[in-house]
């Protein structure tokens, strides 16, 4: 394999104030590293974009510490092994790392994985098969309790996290409704994925029509977004809902999100908990495996959008915030 001697990658430039921009990122040409003991040399092949790498842009205080400025913006990647100085890793292995917005990337193969392909694609391990197919898996496992016949419901429900949690859910035999914007990704989330009912949330009659789309309630959600959509939820809860709480998006870019229907927090005995799949890592073999058999049994389907080259990621990630992508948000390098 050659080795090239300089690879792109992107730094974050300022932090944004309000919506994310093109000029708060900076692509960069830098040289390829030598190897010391113990390191891998790492040619990306997708990058994955995600929601929380607009928390880390901003310095406000958080649960995780700040993207530093003039540095490779954080993030997940998928690709193969071209040097290595680690007896674990061979060159040609397939690996998911934390390399950022780069083309290549070194790693001490601490927080490497290698990955086998040959039943599920490369780019399934940066969503369905990684860490938002975790977040889903975690959520609803862990938080939702969600029994059969219940019903449950999903917001942002054609992305990476809330198309697994709603599949999830459909094959416990819960009832499952999505939320989401536009007819299009409604058809999708109720055609192709199995989902009981998905309201638009852009069609102008969210409360009315998740009434409509839940009989008999609501026994858990598994909320992505805030404001509205959590609202229009919180109005339909039975006694002793659950609510998994994974994504705010709604307020990433700065947007307030008040809670109307606090009410129902307490007249209905619900149970609210907020989590981060990372500070659970006691559960990624068991779950990625279990998402794994599922993915390749096609039992559990999936959807990506994937951008061009390093140098479209900013545009991508600005669309993400704004519901532009369609699926697994990924930006293919090779
Ligand atoms: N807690 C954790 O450990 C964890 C881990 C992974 C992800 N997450 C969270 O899970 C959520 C989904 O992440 P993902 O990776 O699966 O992304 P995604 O759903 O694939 O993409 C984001 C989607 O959010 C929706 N959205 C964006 N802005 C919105 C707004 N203002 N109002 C309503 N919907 C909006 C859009 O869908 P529509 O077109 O349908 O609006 C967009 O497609 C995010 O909140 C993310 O932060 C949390």
């Amino acid at each position: 394999m050659s080795i090239p001697q300089t690879y792109q990658r992107i730094v974050l430039a300022e932090r944004p104030r309000g919506p994310v921009k093109p000029e708060n990122f900076r692509l960069e040409t830098v040289a390829v590293p030598q190897l010391a003991d113990g390191e891998v040399l790492i040619r990306n092949h997708y990058l994955s974009l995600d929601p929380y790498m607009r928390g880390r842009m901003s310095a406000a205080k958080s649960y995780a510490s700040s993207q530093p400025l003039n540095e490779t913006m954080i993030g997940g990647t998928v690709g193969q092994v071209v040097a290595s100085r680690n007896a674990f890793f061979q060159v040609g292995d397939y690996v998911n790392g934390m390399l950022g917005w780069a083309e290549m990337g070194v790693s001490d193969g601490v927080l490497l994985r290698k990955l086998d392909t040959t039943r599920i694609p490369l780019s399934a391990f940066l969503g369905v098969v990684g860490m938002p197919g975790m977040a889903a898996w975690y959520g609803f496992n862990q938080i939702m309790e969600a029994a059969a016949g219940e019903t449950v419901v999903v917001s942002a429900a054609s992305g990476a996290v809330g198309s697994v949690v709603g599949q999830l859910a459909r094959l416990r035999g819960c009832r499952v409704v999505g939320i989401a914007g536009g007819p299009q990704k409604c058809a999708y989330v109720v055609h192709e994925l199995g989902f009981d009912a998905c309201v638009d949330y852009k069609a102008g009659n969210l409360e009315a029509d998740l009434a409509a789309a839940t009989p008999d309630g609501i026994d858990a959600i598994f909320e992505n977004v805030g404001g509205a959509c959590l609202d229009a939820a919180l109005a339909r809860t039975n006694a002793f809902a659950r609510i998994a709480l994974c994504g705010l998006i709604a307020g990433y870019n700065g947007a307030e999100l008040p809670i109307k229907n606090a009410r129902a927090l307490l007249l209905n005995r619900l149970t609210v908990r907020g989590f981060i799949v990372t500070e659970h890592m006691e559960f990624w073999q068991h779950g990625l495996q279990e998402l794994a058999v599922l993915v390749a049994n096609r039992q559990i389907k999936y959807r990506e959008s994937v951008a061009d080259g390093l140098a479209a990621a900013p545009e991508a990630f600005m669309g993400l915030l704004q519901g532009r992508n369609f699926g697994k948000q990924l930006v293919k390098l090779i």
